[in-house]
C-alpha cells in the first residue's frame, strides 16, 4: 500500500520534472525557429519519374510535405492508416490547384509490423525504384499501450515500424541510385525532444517498470536519430550513395498537440509563435531535394542546416547496439544483411 503510493508519488513527480523540461527545450526550439525563419526555405524543382514515400502524409506537416513533393512532379505514395482521408486530401489538394505529380495511397499502419510488411510488398509490388522515403508520421505523449507485436506504442510508430519500413524498401532504393544520377533518400522527422531523451534502456525498452509518455516520446525520437547515423554508415561502407538525414521539423501548430498543456491552457502560443504545417515540410523537403543535401548523410538538420545533437546520440558504439537490437525485434520480417 506504502509503496503503491510511493511509487505514484514519484511517477508524478518524474512526470512534472519531464513537462518543465519540455517547455523550457520547446522554447528554446521556437526561438531557433523564429531566429533562423529566413533560412527555412526551399526551392521546388522538378523531379519527374521521381518516386517518393510519406508516412503520416494525409494530415498535419505529412500532407504539406506530400503537396511539396507532387510541385516537384514526384509520384508521391502516401502510407496511412485511414486511406479515405488521403484520398479526400489528394482531392482537396488538386481542387487548391496542385496539377502536377500523381499520388496514391497505400494502407499503412506503423503498430503493426504486419501490416508494415504487407505496405511494402504491395508498393515492391507497383514500383520498380524509390528516389525518397520520408518517415514522417508519429504519435506523441500516448498513455501506455501495448501494440500486436509487444511494445510500448511510441518505440513501435515512431521508430521502429519505421526501422522495418526502412530495410524492406531498400532494394527498391538501391535500384534508384542505379538508375537516376541524384542521391536516394531517406528522411526521418525525429523531434529536439530528443535531447530530453535519458539513455536508451535497452533492458526495458517498452518502459514497462516506470512508464512516462513524455520520456517514451524521446526515446523513440533519440532512437530514430541513432538508427540514421547507424544505417547511413552501414549504406556508405556497402558503397550506396544513399543519404540518410534526420531533421527537426521545427514547433508546428498540428494535431500531434492535442491533449497537451500549453494546447489546453494557451493555444495561442502555437498559432502565434509556431510554424505552419507548411513552415515545417518546407525543413523536411528542403533534406529530400536540395542539391546541399546531396552529401548529408548522417546529419541532423533543423530550418534546413545542419545542427548538433546530443553528445550521446552522436555515440557510435551505443547507434551500433541499437542497430543490433532493433535487427533482432524485426528478424521474423526481414533478414537484413546491410
Ligand atoms: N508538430 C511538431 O511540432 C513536431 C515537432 C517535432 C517533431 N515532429 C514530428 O513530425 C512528425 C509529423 O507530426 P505532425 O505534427 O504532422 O503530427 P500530426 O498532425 O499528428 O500527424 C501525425 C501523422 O502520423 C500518422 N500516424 C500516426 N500513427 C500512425 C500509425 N500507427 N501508422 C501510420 N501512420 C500513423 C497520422 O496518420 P493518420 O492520419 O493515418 O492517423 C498522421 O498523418 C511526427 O513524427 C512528429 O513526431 C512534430
Ligand atoms: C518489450 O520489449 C522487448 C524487447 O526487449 C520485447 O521482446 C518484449 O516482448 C516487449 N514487451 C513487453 C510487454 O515487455
Ligand atoms: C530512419 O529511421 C529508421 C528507423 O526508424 C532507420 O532504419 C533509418 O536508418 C533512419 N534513417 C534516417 C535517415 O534517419
Ligand atoms: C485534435 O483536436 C481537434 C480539435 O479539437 C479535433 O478536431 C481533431 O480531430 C483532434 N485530432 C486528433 C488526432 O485527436
Ligand atoms: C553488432 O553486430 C555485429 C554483427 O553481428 C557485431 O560484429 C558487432 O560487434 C555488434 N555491435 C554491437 C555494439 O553489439
Amino acid at each position: 500500500m506504502f509503496l503503491e503510493f510511493f511509487y505514484i508519488f514519484v511517477n508524478i513527480f518524474c512526470k512534472i520534472k519531464y513537462v518543465i523540461i519540455y517547455y523550457i527545450l520547446g522554447g528554446k526550439a521556437i526561438l531557433h525557429d523564429i531566429f533562423y525563419r529566413q533560412y527555412n526555405r526551399v526551392e521546388l524543382r522538378s523531379k519527374s519519374k521521381h518516386v517518393a514515400i510519406v508516412t503520416g502524409g494525409a494530415r498535419g506537416i505529412g500532407s504539406s510535405i506530400v503537396k511539396m513533393l507532387m510541385e516537384c512532379d514526384m509520384h508521391v505514395v502516401i502510407g496511412c492508416i485511414n486511406t479515405e482521408n488521403a484520398k479526400m486530401m489528394i482531392k482537396k489538394l488538386r481542387e487548391q490547384g496542385v496539377v502536377k505529380g500523381e499520388a496514391s495511397v497505400l494502407e499503412l499502419n506503423l503498430k503493426s509490423l504486419k501490416s508494415v510488411s504487407k505496405f511494402a510488398s504491395l508498393f515492391n509490388e507497383c514500383h520498380e525504384y524509390l528516389n525518397i522515403l520520408v518517415n514522417n508520421a508519429g504519435i506523441m505523449f500516448m498513455p501506455y499501450e501495448e501494440t500486436e507485436d509487444g511494445f510500448e506504442s511510441q518505440f513501435a510508430v515512431n521508430y521502429l515500424g519505421h526501422f522495418l519500413l526502412t530495410h524492406l524498401l531498400l532494394p527498391r532504393m538501391f535500384e534508384a541510385s542505379r538508375r537516376f544520377t541524384t542521391s536516394p533518400r531517406i528522411v526521418n522527422v525525429s523531434s529536439c525532444a530528443h535531447e530530453v531523451s535519458p539513455i536508451i534502456n535497452f533492458d526495458d525498452i517498452n518502459m514497462t517498470n516506470f512508464y512516462i509518455e513524455q520520456a517514451a516520446y524521446a526515446q523513440s525520437k533519440i532512437c530514430l536519430l541513432m538508427f540514421s547515423k547507424a544505417l547511413d554508415r552501414r549504406l556508405k561502407r556497402a558503397g550506396s550513395n544513399i543519404q540518410v538525414i534526420t531533421v527537426h521539423p521545427g514547433i508546428v501548430n498540428t494535431e500531434l498537440f492535442n491533449g497537451t498543456l500549453v494546447k489546453l491552457l494557451a493555444p495561442w502560443v502555437l498559432t502565434i509563435f509556431g510554424k505552419t504545417p507548411e513552415e515545417g515540410a518546407t525543413s523536411v523537403v528542403f533534406c529530400c531535394i536540395d542539391d546541399s543535401t546531396e552529401n548529408a548523410g548522417g546529419s541532423y538538420y533543423s530550418n534546413c542546416f545542419p545542427v548538433k545533437c546530443t553528445q550521446y546520440a552522436d555515440d557510435v558504439k551505443t547507434q551500433e547496439k541499437l542497430y543490433n537490437f532493433s535487427n533482432e525485434l524485426i528478424k521474423k520480417y526481414c533478414s537484413n544483411d546491410i
